[in-house]
């Protein structure tokens, strides 16, 4: 994966916390060193406990340094919904702890003495029809009720023909890598941090083992930190379900004044802000949502954003390009704290719906406290097993029904064939030969790079990325860099390194090999 391709990864620093190199005993581990992660270990600092951070790349470089960067309560609309499905205390409750992390998230950004380039803007949700106005005029009643800072506006200072806005005041937007990189700073006196630090095996139990770069961890305490959990426990790959969204950046037109972060009420998403970069000011935009490992809905999505920034918003050429995916929950709401009740020493944080800045925060500060045996007032609301398979109905079926559909149908149906000689260079696709999956690299002299494309976690067939260059997994939103290794979970095991013989070739070329033209 070719990092500079985010605008937020294109600026960010270097790599200053070693990697694991010797066995080591602690009080907690946190696997991930983004949101989640390193709020616990903030949370944690003054505990008295000792705490180990291990990022298999580096601080940022996942989900937190993909995303679009806003520090805001208003997760698109959310509070009419919620109000109606979990009831009015625990809406309020959801509410508040997220507007709290977005004043957590100011004051850190101020301790740091400005470097994450915090600056206040509204968070903006808008209408382009009355279908639209009429659910914001809804979702506006529903966030001021709950003791949000919601408003309907009229004449914002908007490029867009809108019918309606709504506006929430006191928000933010930041730079998401350079405020991972200065808390950890300012958490690196305290707690051990270490990059390029892969856990690779989990022995569940109390103390909990790890093994790490080939060492051995031990730990009271886990808290499995990354976006999808790489641990067994709890199953939480049936229960949250992997989308993604393009994101680009362009240089903003001088004549555009942009005060404000913006998300569209309808759909396709739209979500857009600005950022500085480089002494000029750039637009950051984001939408529509596709399946993660389907590069046709990737490239279409691509294609329909960067029209809609250049239309729309009179840009240029984007100057990045990359690819955010999330999870969603089956019943809409993260899941955080102890994966089961019978490990309660190992507490996940997932799903978070493309809302992982304020809700990161949380998680971290609920995974903290139940380490040092106080409850968080959002830990029921976050629970991560209240969700059980039959009480997740439609949305439980319907996820693993796709997952067990790409499980079969890839591999039976050979539904990712591609011939071999229509590999560009530079490009890549899966090829069936001799009956296997291949997951085929070229490059640009011709060489070929050969992989099994059968994901290590539980066997779907990867396809390719070809804006961040990865082999993504459609089923549980697995990814391995262009080489096999893993980006993130739930695999924890690179794809398999295969050999094209000769044989390979002469079947991947042959007319039986060619793909199903499914849609799948
Ligand atoms: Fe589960 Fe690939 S992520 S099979």
């Amino acid at each position: 994966m070719d990092d500079r391709n985010c605008l937020w990864l294109d600026i960010a620093g270097e790599n200053p916390f070693p990697p694991l190199d010797e066995d080591l005993s602690v009080d907690v581990a946190i696997i991930g060193a983004g949101m989640v992660g390193l709020h616990c270990a903030w949370r944690l600092r003054d505990s008295g406990r000792s705490v180990a951070i291990l990022e298999a790349r580096q601080i940022g470089h996942q989900a937190t340094g993909r995303s679009t960067a806003k520090v805001t309560s208003q997760h698109g609309l959310r509070y009419a919904s919620l109000k109606r499905s979990v009831g009015e205390a625990k809406a309020r409750l959801y509410a508040s702890v997220n507007q709290r992390a977005v004043d957590t998230i100011a004051e850190i950004c101020r301790m740091i003495e400005g470097e994450a380039d915090l600056e206040p803007r509204d968070a903006c949700l808008y209408a382009v029809n009355e279908a639209e106005a009429r659910r914001l005029e809804e979702e506006c009643e529903a966030a001021r009720s709950l003791g949000l800072p919601a408003e309907m506006v009229s004449g914002a200072n908007f490029p867009l023909q809108t019918t309606a806005s709504l506006r929430f005041s006191g928000q933010y937007q930041f730079n998401p890598v350079a405020y991972l990189r200065g808390l950890a700073r300012e958490i690196g006196a305290q707690a051990r941090i270490y990059e390029q630090s892969r856990v690779t095996h989990v022995d569940a139990g109390e103390p909990c083992r790890l093994t790490v770069n080939g060492h051995k961890l031990t730990a009271q305490h886990l808290v499995v930190a990354t976006h999808m959990p790489v641990v067994g426990e709890g199953m939480f790959f049936t229960k949250a379900f992997p989308f993604a969204h393009p994101v680009a950046a362009a240089p903003m037109p001088q004549d555009i004044a942009l005060d404000g972060m913006f998300l569209s009420a309808g759909e396709p998403s739209r979500s857009f802000r600005t950022a500085r970069h480089n002494g000029q000011t750039f637009l950051v935009a984001a939408g529509g949502e596709f399946k993660p490992g389907v590069p046709e809905q990737q490239a279409q999505a691509m294609e329909e954003l960067v029209a809609f920034m250049r239309g729309e918003l009179r840009t240029g050429e984007p100057t990045h390009r990359w690819i955010n995916e999330d999870f969603r929950p089956m019943d809409g709401t993260a899941l955080i704290g102890p994966a089961t009740s019978s490990h309660t020493n190992i507490q996940v944080a997932t799903g978070f719906n493309a809302w992982g800045i304020t809700q990161g925060c949380v998680a971290g500060e609920i995974a903290a406290m139940h380490v040092i045996g106080e409850e968080h007032p959002a830990a029921g609301l976050y629970d991560a097993t209240r969700i059980r398979p039959i009480a997740g109905g439609p949305a439980f079926i319907s996820g693993n029904v796709q997952a067990a559909f790409h499980l079969i149908a890839d591999r039976v149906l050979e539904g990712k064939a591609t011939k071999l000689k229509d590999i560009a260079p530079g490009d890549a696709a899966v090829v069936t030969a001799n009956g296997e999956q291949l997951a085929i690299r070229r490059d640009l002299d011709g060489s070929l790079h050969v992989l099994s494309a059968v994901c290590t976690h539980m066997g779907c067939v990867v396809d390719w990325n070809g804006v961040d260059r990865t082999w993504d997994c459609p089923c549980h939103g697995s990814r391995f860099t262009q080489e096999g290794e893993v980006l993130s979970g739930p695999a924890t095991a690179p794809l398999e390194p295969r050999f094209l013989t000769q044989s390979t070739v002469n079947d991947a070329e042959s007319p039986s090999t060619s793909g199903r033209d499914d849609g799948a």
